[in-house]
C-alpha cells in the first residue's frame, strides 16, 4: 500500500490532475480501509508540501459565488497564478450534492492550463465541515498551486469554521437582503476580510450599490472588513476585486509557520469538547424543542444506518449537541433508552491530537476501551474510541482525533 500512496502523493504534489482526483476520492471515501490510506497520504503530503494560499469564498446560495469564482480565477490565471478550486456544500449530505450541476458552469476556467476544479459534497449534514473536507483541502493545497479557492454555501457555524481554514475570507452577498446581514452571525462580519455585493448589474445595479453602502455603515469601524460591489455577470468591478484579493492573499501570514506553532500533542491528553450526545426516543420532537423553545440552530435529521442512529446536530457557538434516536435492530442507544426512558445524556466527546497515544495513555491508567480497542471511524469521518463508563465515573467518553487541518481561530 505504501508504494501506491507514495506514488499518489508524488502525483498530487506535482499537480497531476488524475492523481489529485484520485487522492480526493480517497480522502472523501467512507470505507475504513481507505481512511487508513488517507491518513497515510495526508501525513506524506504534510511532510513534503509548501501549501497554497487559501482563499475562502462564502455566502448564501443565490449570491452568484460560482460565476464570481470563475471570473476571479480567470483573472488570477491571467496574472500568472496557478489556481485550484474546491467547492464544498457543507449542508448537503453525500446524496444531496446539488452543487455538482452548478460546477459545470465554470467551463471557461476549467479549460485553462494548470487549473483544477473539484466539487465536493462532503458535508455531514451538520452544516459543519467534515474531517474529509479538511483532508481534501490538504490534498489540493499541497499541489503546485498559488491559490486554492474554497467555495462554501455557508451559514452559521460553517462560516466561522471556514474562517479558521483559510488565509483570506471573502463574503459574497446578493443585493438587498438587509435582514441577511442582520441575521448573520456577528462573527462572520468581523472575520471577513472583504464583503462583496454581487449582481451590480441590470435592474439590481442601484440596489447593489446602496446595499454595499448600508453594509459598509454597519461594519464596525475597527473591523478589517471592507465592502465592494461588482457584477460577475458583466465583469464590472472584477479587476479591482481580483487585485484586492490577490494583495490580501500575498500578504497573508505563512500558514506553514503557523501550523508548526501548533504541533500535535503526543501526550494523549484531551483537548476541546467536540460535542455532547443526547439520546431521545423522538429526534424530531427533541430538535423542535432545541429550535423553538431554546432558540438554537438545528440541522435536518440524518439517518446513519452504519452507526445505528438518526442524528440531529444542534449548533452552539462554542460546541455542538448531537441528538440521537435509535435506528435499526441493534442500535447502540436502545439499551440506554430502556434505562432512561425519558432520554438523557448519552456521551461526551473530547478531541485528542493522536488517538493511539490517547488510547495508550488511558489504558496505562487501567481504563477499559469499548470494543476491540481499535479506533473506528465516527460520524464525522474521523477516528474515534469510547472509554468504558464504569472506569470514567459513570460517563461514556468518546475520544475523536482532531482533523488534520485545525479549525482553531
Ligand atoms: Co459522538
Amino acid at each position: 500500500m505504501s508504494d501506491r500512496i507514495q506514488a499518489l502523493a508524488d502525483g498530487a504534489l506535482a499537480g497531476d490532475r488524475r492523481s489529485l482526483a484520485r487522492a480526493l476520492t480517497l480522502v472523501e471515501s467512507e470505507r475504513g480501509v481507505d481512511r487508513d490510506a488517507a491518513r497515510e497520504l495526508i501525513a506524506r503530503l504534510e511532510a513534503a508540501s509548501s501549501p497554497a494560499t487559501r482563499i475562502g469564498i462564502t455566502g448564501p446560495p443565490g449570491a452568484g459565488k460560482s460565476t464570481l469564482i470563475e471570473q476571479l480565477g480567470l483573472r488570477f490565471v491571467d496574472g500568472g497564478k496557478r489556481v485550484c478550486v474546491l467547492a464544498v456544500d457543507p449542508t448537503s449530505s453525500r446524496t444531496g450534492g446539488s452543487i455538482l450541476g452548478d460546477k459545470t458552469r465554470m467551463s471557461e476556467l476549467t479549460r485553462k492550463a494548470g487549473v483544477f476544479i473539484r466539487p465536493s459534497p462532503t458535508g455531514d449534514g451538520s452544516g459543519a465541515l467534515s474531517g474529509r473536507t479538511r483532508q481534501a483541502l490538504q490534498v489540493l493545497g499541497s499541489g503546485p498551486f498559488d491559490y486554492l479557492l474554497l467555495e462554501t454555501a455557508g451559514s452559521g457555524q460553517a462560516d466561522t469554521e471556514v474562517a479558521g481554514l483559510v488565509d483570506v475570507l471573502v463574503l459574497v452577498l446578493a443585493p438587498g437582503g438587509g435582514d441577511e446581514l442582520q441575521g448573520m452571525k456577528r462573527g462572520i462580519r468581523e472575520l471577513a476580510d472583504l464583503i462583496v455585493v454581487n449582481k451590480a448589474d441590470g435592474e439590481t445595479r442601484q440596489l447593489a450599490q446602496s446595499t454595499a453602502s448600508d453594509y459598509a455603515r454597519s461594519i464596525p469601524a475597527a473591523g478589517r472588513g471592507a465592502v465592494v460591489s461588482c457584477s460577475a455577470l458583466e465583469g464590472t468591478g472584477l479587476d479591482e476585486l481580483a487585485r484586492r484579493i490577490g494583495e490580501l492573499a500575498d500578504s497573508a501570514p505563512d500558514r506553514e509557520k503557523a501550523g508548526q506553532a501548533r504541533e500535535r500533542d503526543a501526550s494523549g491528553a484531551i483537548g476541546r469538547l467536540n460535542h455532547v450526545a443526547l439520546a431521545t426516543t423522538n429526534v424530531e420532537e427533541a430538535a423542535a424543542f432545541y429550535r423553538d423553545v431554546l432558540g438554537a440552530e438545528v440541522s435536518e435529521p440524518r439517518p446513519m444506518p452504519e452507526h445505528g442512529v438518526t442524528t440531529v446536530f444542534v449548533r452552539l457557538p462554542n460546541s455542538a449537541l448531537e441528538l440521537l434516536e435509535p435506528l435499526g435492530e441493534d442500535s447502540p442507544v436502545s439499551g440506554f433508552l430502556k434505562r432512561a426512558t425519558a432520554g438523557g445524556m448519552h456521551h461526551i466527546c473530547c478531541e485528542v491530537d493522536d488517538i493511539l497515544a490517547a488510547r495508550d495513555r488511558v489504558r496505562e491508567q487501567g481504563v477499559r476501551i469499548l470494543g476491540d480497542g481499535e479506533p473506528s471511524i465516527g460520524a464525522h469521518g474521523l477516528p474515534v474510541l469510547f472509554l468504558h463508563p464504569k472506569d470514567c465515573f459513570g460517563v461514556l467518553i468518546e475520544l475523536e482525533e482532531r482533523a488534520s487541518v485545525g479549525s482553531e481561530s
